[in-house]
């Protein structure tokens, strides 16, 4: 956290109130990695505490999943004004902290979070409507083996398309049964 507050390689710092990096238990198994900060992200220096983190949350409460259980973090440290989709250089720039981040913290299981988390993370280069509930490997040099990952829609996008609920829910079902396969249901 303190070499990330002390980088100035993302334009994003200087619009942004606080810096917003992780919240929920670095001991946990499961890591989730979002977009960016909002609007409300911004204000508390938390990740996902907004209208969409609420839907996450209760979207994962329903496998028995609740911040103690989890890890949560975003691909973008600031948040991008007016809530944009972080551009590419500004992910470019936070990415090695986040891939630093998932190394430290080696998680039994990467989930991230809508298409610019998995894009940035799995380079499918697929969109997220065709990765997202598929498993894939996350493997980077810092990681003793590689950490099983399936993107899932960002909630942001379930609350404008809400049909798309069935299928976040089999995703999630998917990572019930891997969880219950490593091992920790
Ligand atoms: N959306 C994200 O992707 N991340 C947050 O922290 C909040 C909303």
């Amino acid at each position: 956290v303190e070499a990330l507050a002390a980088f100035d390689g993302c334009a994003l710092k200087k619009t942004a109130t606080n810096l917003v990096f992780a919240d929920g238990n670095p001991q946990a198994r499961i890591m989730f990695v979002g977009e960016a900060p909002g609007a409300d992200e911004d204000r508390a220096g938390k990740p996902f505490v907004g209208v969409s983190g609420q839907l996450l949350d209760r979207m994962l409460a329903w496998i028995g999943l609740d911040r103690a259980r989890f890890y949560i973090t975003n691909i973008v440290f600031w948040r991008p004004p007016g809530n944009r989709t972080p551009t590419s250089d500004e992910v470019a720039a936070c990415l090695p902290f986040v891939v630093r981040h998932i190394e430290l913290v080696a998680p039994a299981i990467l989930i991230p979070v809508g298409g610019p988390a998995s894009e940035a993370l799995l380079h499918r280069g697929e969109g997220i409507s065709k990765s997202h509930g598929r498993w894939y490997d996350y493997q980077t040099p810092g990681l003793a083996a590689p950490i099983p990952a399936m993107p899932i829609f960002h909630p942001a996008f379930l609350l404008r398309a809400p049909a798309q609920k069935r299928a976040a829910w089999r995703d999630l079902l998917s990572l019930e049964q891997k969880m219950g396969e490593l091992g920790f249901s």
